[in-house]
């Protein structure tokens, strides 16, 4: 198969673009993409402090490769949770978050949770009876407190994630099954820093799909951790990432443009009601300062 830009040999054929490339012209059409989405959306410009949450993975540390290499101000987060699984899972996230940052002289800030709250993910789960056994609820709670102080704490206007269009679809998929129209509204590639205490998260990979992004980092040279968080395994999103790949076999293109024509229903209004009631709810937390939906306290600090 042929490059259809320049006709040498292509490394990726994607059906869903009807578009094959070469590694050349692969690595200059991914942060192409990329860019797009970020004046589609009006994410941020080059004014704008980012702030960009990076676990070690594929996704995070290609965002933040390609807002580097498009001259955005780009500094990493790397949130250390204290998660072993066998595999020294943190750590291991944390070294090549850090060889990153070094290779290429970016700025890389570090929360670790065990040091600063003294206790890691799993162990803050195990003390507070949430989330049944798994500490994936516990976590994500304690990441989204940690990313909006960080962010806002050290002057950053955006804070970027490496969501990419599988992560949004199985959530849209998961929100479309149980019909949570709250959740339907509040999700975007750009949330608004609205209230006070929040900072302005954008997901600039919305639009790439996870090959693709798996594809960038390992033809571009980037090290990434290829194992996923251990606790992951046998998830919900993941038996709705497998569904999904099975209807994207026989139908290419179908993530993107369920995800794509729900940005649009929205647009239209679909859900508009259901936002009104969802704002009206938040107010900040007396004890940390950020907007809550909790009467009294956050959830984070209720559980602290
Ligand atoms: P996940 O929820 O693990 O799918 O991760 C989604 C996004 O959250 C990643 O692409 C990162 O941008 C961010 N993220 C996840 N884990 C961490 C972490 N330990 N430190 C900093 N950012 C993270
Ligand atoms: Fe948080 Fe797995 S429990 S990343
Ligand atoms: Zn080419």
């Amino acid at each position: 198969m042929k490059c259809d830009k320049c006709g040498e040999k292509a490394v990726i054929n994607m059906r869903q673009h009807k578009l094959a490339l070469c590694k050349d012209d692969y690595l200059r059409w991914v942060p192409e993409q990329v860019e797009k989405a970020i004046q589609k959306y009006k994410m941020f410009s080059h004014e704008d402090k980012v702030l960009v949450a990076v676990s070690g993975g594929k996704d995070s540390l290609s965002l933040w490769d390609i807002l580097h290499r498009l001259d955005y101000q780009a500094d990493g987060m790397y949130i250390g949770l204290g998660i072993d699984g066998g595999v020294s899972y943190s750590a291991e996230s944390h070294r090549l978050a850090e060889a990153f940052a070094e290779r290429h002289g970016l700025k890389l800030l570090v929360v670790d949770v065990p040091e600063t709250y003294s206790a890691s993910i799993p162990e803050l789960a195990r003390r507070t009876h949430r989330g049944r056994g798994k500490p994936c609820s516990v976590c994500g709670l304690v990441k989204r407190h940690i990313m909006n102080q960080t962010a806002h704490e050290g002057g950053y206007s955006v804070l970027a994630t490496g969501h990419n269009l599988d992560d949004e679809v199985a959530v849209l998929f998961s929100n479309t099954l149980h019909w949570e129209g709250s959740y339907l509204v509040r999700q975007a590639p750009v949330l608004e820093a609205d209230q006070a205490g929040l900072s302005r998260k954008v997901k600039p990979l919305c639009r790439m799909y996870e090959r693709e992004m798996a594809a960038y980092a390992m033809l571009g040279g980037i090290e990434y951790i290829y194992d996923e968080c251990p606790f992951a395994k046998g998830s919900t999103s993941i038996s709705y990432k497998e569904i999904l790949n099975q209807l994207e076999a026989g139908h290419p293109g179908a993530k993107l443009s369920f995800y794509l024509r729900f940005l649009q229903a929205k647009e239209a209004g679909f859900f508009s009601q259901q936002a009104d009631t969802h704002f009206a709810e938040l107010h900040p937390c007396p004890t940390c300062g950020q907007p809550t939906t909790a009467p009294g306290a956050c959830s984070f600090c209720r559980m602290f």
